[in-house]
């Protein structure tokens, strides 16, 4: 789909074909743009507001097919609610609700036309007219993936008709570059579902490090693959203990952004990459296993986070280091009893082999922090099935040492609708992974599953990193599609969230 700006004096709606576009506020009242078409129709809108319920709220819509005097071949006049809660996401949303609503149609191009609604009380609107036709945009966009690449017959059924939407805005230059940025998320958030829908006979480890090399050394971030020789020669044990079993080799990815001054000490994003979880030899159940090659969706969302910053070449110095490992059963797979040694030296008693994300994320997160001493450090993973049982769909699970960092999180989740739920670390909970004979085990108790795999994590934390661990098993795919801007399976869930952290605290 190509999106693109368009300044009012050069558009003609009574000419151009297509779908015309226009708002109305919350009540109903026609915006100018809606009043315009109006007039040029005849007053077909206000026509049609009589025959119908519309009321301005938010996503509704009405459509006035092929009205008369003008070459359109429909009106869709969309509601945009209450000026003062119309927001980055609201119109995102709306942006991905009109596209829907035209795909619907077998519409194949359209124009929008919509105006920032007045605000009734003081302050004036939150979003201005180039923010909203950015972010208008960027749901477009987000609606318009498919992953369509196994689909071989009827792809007529599959093809999206639509492909050019025309965003008409007086604030042109603004709106472009407001919607680079974005169109950098969202190149990120479509590498990130790509890699969590493939399927894992396809992305292998190597297979993984190969994608994220290609995609992001094009863009001037330097990339770096660790084979299993060199993390056993440097002591990778836990990660290299989980993928022992598996015909893959596993692999670590290091990826560096240099956007910001040279002196500064980096943001660091750690991913766990679980290509495929089959639990072990603590073997999953069938219903269970299903779904598992989404098991990298952590290092899916650090590889797209850097895409989108090194394409909006974002002034920040930025490392992602993501385990790549596939969790298989074999005559070589590491066993439940097994004690391993890891990077940091600490030994590991493995109780449940599907325990198997915090194992790597250990190695990666020692390896980070003694490279790279990074300002913040923050991995995220589909670590467990407790959070999803605690959270849902809605939040990621945030664990943290350090309460700023969480607060900027939750602030950039609350913009984004990308949103995160803190939940405790606490020594008692700690007490939970002591084993009997070596530093720690790879599980806690039969409760508070989340927390414990969280604790697990702290004890690789060195002293001075300011960490968060972000749980995103709830959130990183879907079944159906939940949220407009979100089509069915993986999600992309976090490049939003991550790009917003770095532009807001991290930038220079
Ligand atoms: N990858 C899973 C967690 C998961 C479950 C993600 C469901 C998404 C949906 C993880 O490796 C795992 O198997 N965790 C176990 C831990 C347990 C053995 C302590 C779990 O949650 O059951
Ligand atoms: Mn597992
Ligand atoms: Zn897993």
């Amino acid at each position: 789909m190509q999106i693109s700006f368009v300044a009012p004096s050069n558009v003609t709606p009574t000419q151009g074909g297509g779908t015309w576009v226009v708002g109305a506020a919350e009540g109903g009242a026609l915006l100018p743009a809606a009043v315009r078409m109006d007039k040029a129709s005849g007053g077909a809108l206000s026509r049609g507001l009589k025959f119908s319920r519309f009321t301005g709220k938010p996503g509704q819509m009405l459509e006035v097919l092929a009205p008369s005097g003008i070459k359109v071949s429909r009106i869709l006049l969309v509601g945009l609610g209450k000026a003062e809660a119309l927001d980055e996401k609201g119109l995102e949303t709306l942006g991905a609700q009109i596209v829907g609503r035209l795909y619907a149609a077998g519409e194949s191009a359209a124009s929008l036309e919509i105006d920032v609604p007045p605000t009734s009380g003081k302050g004036g609107s939150k979003v201005k007219k180039a923010e909203l036709a950015a972010h208008l945009a960027f749901g477009a966009k987000l609606k318009s993936y498919a992953f369509d690449k196994y689909r071989t017959r009827n792809l007529d059924e599959y093809e999206k008709k639509l492909k050019t939407v025309r965003i008409v805005t007086p604030d042109l230059a603004a709106a472009k570059k407001a919607h680079a940025g974005l169109a950098a998320v969202a190149d990120g958030i479509f590498l990130a579902r790509d890699l969590v829908n493939e399927p894992p006979n396809i992305l292998s480890p190597v297979e993984f490090a190969r994608r994220a090399k290609a995609q992001l050394s094009r863009l001037g971030v330097k990339v770096e693959i660790l084979g299993e020789a060199e993390m056993k020669k440097q002591g990778f044990g836990g990660l290299l203990g989980v993928g022992q079993g598996s015909d893959r080799e596993s692999q670590l990815v290091v990826m560096q952004w240099s956007g910001g001054k040279k002196s500064t000490k980096p943001i660091a994003l750690v991913g766990k990459g679980v290509c495929f979880d089959s639990g072990g030899l603590s073997i999953k159940v069938g219903a269970g296993m299903q779904g598992m090659k989404g098991d990298m969706a952590g290092a899916a969302c650090v590889t797209a986070t850097m895409l989108a910053l090194a394409t909006r070449k974002a002034r920040v110095n930025a490392v992602g280091v993501i385990g790549l490992v596939e969790n298989m059963p074999d005559g070589g797979a590491f066993r439940p009893d097994d004690v391993l040694t890891s990077l940091s030296g600490q030994t590991i008693e493995v109780l449940n082999t599907d325990a198997e994300g915090r194992l790597v994320l250990a190695d990666a997160l020692t390896y980070t922090q003694r490279r790279f001493q990074p300002k913040v450090l923050i991995d995220l993973a589909t670590l467990t099935g407790a959070i999803v049982q605690t959270l849902g769909y809605e939040h990621a699970g945030i664990f943290s040492n350090d309460e700023q960092l969480v607060h900027r999180i939750q602030a950039a989740g609350r913009t984004t609708g990308e949103r995160v739920w803190q939940l405790p670390l606490d020594p008692f909970y700690d007490k939970m992974i002591r084993s009997k004979i070596a530093d720690m085990k790879n599980i806690g108790g039969a409760n508070s599953g989340a927390i414990t795999a969280a604790q697990f994590l702290l004890r690789f934390i060195e002293k001075d990193t300011a960490w968060a661990h972000l749980d995103i098993a709830g959130v990183a795919w879907q079944d159906g599609e939940q949220k407009p801007t979100i089509p069915s399976w993986g999600t992309g869930w976090g490049v939003r969230l991550l790009n917003r952290l770095v532009k807001d605290h991290y930038e220079a």
